[in-house]
């Protein structure tokens, strides 16, 4: 078991008091980070170590993995408030021991005063600043109702699942120094985004093992834990909000919160090479993009190319780009718009996409438009989960933006998303991804705005096998691609599949991110056929479990987690 990183400084002991059950094994005051954890009972990877152990800890309590997962999410509300949330949405997808398969959009809608050119000025220009920052950027969050509408599929009470959280939040824990770094670079924007100065601001500078202590975040998680999605969506919370937004000019009403509703749908799933991949459905474009993605490389023999090798890594750029011409023209809200996902998961379809593929030469994105089809800062987070019946759970959830808005809501504590920035504001005009849409794509009342986010699971034998996510905005579906084809294909860890250098092409802008560990002589072989590339610190935080089974028994649970970040890898 690797254990990297970071011990806190303080070390004080923790008694924790509440009227529900302690959570003191989880010693918020000194902790390590660990990336690969190994058991036979569960496991949680996450983007940090304390929403991890929570996890563990309730799978330890005879919490299923639903129950994990809930209790993950609220507890990264807390300790990771750059993505970790309860003022943002999310998709949770999970195949239940019985052979169930479970997709819930919890994605944030647009607010009833929305409007198509909301963020256009007269002339019609984008007023980009509007659709990013501050109050007018928040979509109605979805967090809350997903939260109450997985724990359906749950053990425990929901009392004893936010609990922990509950506890982070009013006593307080030490922060990384990543968090340190973080809170610091955005002090300017958390001024400059409230009314009322929020816990995030501090006089001096955030250092590593300062105590963040968050109470009127442990009074709403309260008024929730006492009142269910009521503590969030009605009363004194959603009374909170409606003020904050009157103060800052935001348009979410009373009204937009108690109508919020968290969906089930039917999940996006398909076989590859004797797998069964399941992903989410719109208004994600996750899922369909991993199928297209899959589905374009299947009959191409990857393996025999080689990992990272100039035209197996051609290969994979040429079915991002084409995959995402089609997300940019197509994709959207299927609430709201025909998308037309049966031709775009078509085998003939897909087929087609690649007749102009050339090895060893790039196709420019201006001669690949969207297919022929009748009339579709980075800061999200991603958690896995599994537990000894077998239940896997694979959720990501997001402010969007790194703090979302940067509006926290006064008196509530919790920060606001910035997902109205994931509609296309004005065709053609790129997002904070540079991700382009369409009609599809486009704001009005009550839509979802479309998504990347791509919470996945790999069923092997109809039983439970990989569960994969990961945050990066446009990047999560190439990320999560490629490390499907690093297991699946190339034979790797999921530590190696993680870890290793990536990569991603979003058809606009035309050019080819990567990491600044990619290659050089692969970036240069990739050059010469015509490519041209941005560099990036890194590309997603990518959090794998793998179940390996002996007949119909779990012989061992696997969890990764990315070494890019914080996240933790916990399994008892
Ligand atoms: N906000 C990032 C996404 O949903 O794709």
């Amino acid at each position: 078991m690797k254990k990297t990183g970071y011990i806190a400084l303080l070390t004080i002991s923790v008694i924790f008091y509440s009227g529900v059950k302690s959570y003191a094994q989880v010693n918020p005051y000194q902790y390590n980070i660990q990336k690969t954890a190994e058991g036979k009972n569960g496991a949680v990877s996450s983007a940090h170590p304390l929403a991890s152990l929570v996890g563990v800890e309730i799978l330890k309590k005879g919490g299923n993995a639903f129950d994990a997962a809930i209790a993950t999410q609220l507890a990264l509300a807390v300790v990771y408030p750059g993505a970790g949330n309860i003022g943002g949405g999310g998709f949770l997808v999970a195949y239940t021991q019985k052979g169930k398969i479970i997709s819930i959009d919890y994605r944030e809608k647009a607010p009833a005063a929305s409007s198509r050119n909301m963020y256009l000025d007269q002339q019609g220009n984008p007023l980009m600043e509007l659709s990013q920052n501050g109050h007018l950027a928040s979509g109605v969050p979805g967090t809350v109702a997903g939260l109450f509408t997985s724990h359906k599929y749950g053990i425990l009470p929901f009392a004893e699942l936010i609990q922990p959280a509950i506890e982070l939040a009013d006593k307080g824990f030490v922060i990384t120094p990543a968090e340190a770094r973080s809170l610091n670079g955005s002090k300017s924007s958390f001024i400059k985004y409230n009314t009322v100065s929020p816990v995030f601001v501090k006089s001096i500078e955030w250092k590593a093992g300062d105590t963040l202590i968050q109470k009127d975040l442990a009074n709403t998680l309260k008024r929730i834990r006492d009142n269910g999605a009521k503590g969030f969506y009605e009363g004194e919370t959603a009374m909170l909000i409606v003020e904050e937004m009157k103060r800052g000019k935001g348009n979410i009403s009373l009204e937009d919160l108690k109508n919020y509703q968290a969906v089930e749908r039917p999940a996006i799933s398909f076989d590859y090479k004797g797998f069964k991949i399941i992903g989410m459905p719109m208004p994600s474009s996750g899922g369909l993009l991993m199928q297209q993605m899959m589905k374009m490389i299947e009959n191409k023999n990857i393996n025999q190319l080689g990992f990272h090798t100039p035209a197996s890594v051609q290969l994979m750029i040429e079915v991002e780009r084409r995959a995402y011409a089609d997300r940019a023209e197509f994709m959207g809200d299927a609430d709201f718009v025909k998308v037309p996902v049966k031709t775009l998961s078509s085998e003939k379809y897909l087929k087609k996409r690649m007749d102009d593929f050339l090895p060893g030469k790039a196709t420019p994105s201006d001669i690949i438009k969207p297919g022929d089809v009748d009339p579709e800062s980075e800061e999200t987070t991603h958690l896995s989960v599994a537990d000894a019946l077998g239940n896997v759970v694979s959720v990501t959830t997001t402010l969007n933006g790194g703090y979302g808005s940067k509006t926290v809501v006064a008196g509530a504590g919790f920060l606001l998303n910035n997902e109205m920035d994931d509609f296309s504001v004005k065709p053609g005009v790129p997002n904070m991804f540079g991700a382009v849409g369409k009609e599809a794509n486009a704001i009005a009342p009550g839509k979802r705005m479309l998504s990347s986010m791509t919470p996945t699971l790999v069923l092997k034998n109809k039983k439970p096998f990989l569960v994969v996510g990961t945050p990066g905005g446009t990047t999560i579906p190439t990320s999560v691609f490629q490390t499907l084809v690093n297991i699946l294909e190339f034979n790797q860890t999921p530590l190696e599949a993680v870890n290793n250098p990536k990569f991603h092409h979003q058809w606009l802008p035309d050019q080819v991110a990567i990491e600044n560990d990619f290659p050089k002589s692969l970036q240069d072989a990739l050059g010469r056929m015509g490519y041209s590339f941005q560099k990036r610190n890194q590309i997603g935080r990518t959090e794998v479990i793998k179940i390996n089974w002996s007949g119909k028994k779990i012989n061992g649970i696997e969890a990764v987690a990315d070494k890019r970040g914080d996240d933790h890898a916990a399994a008892y």
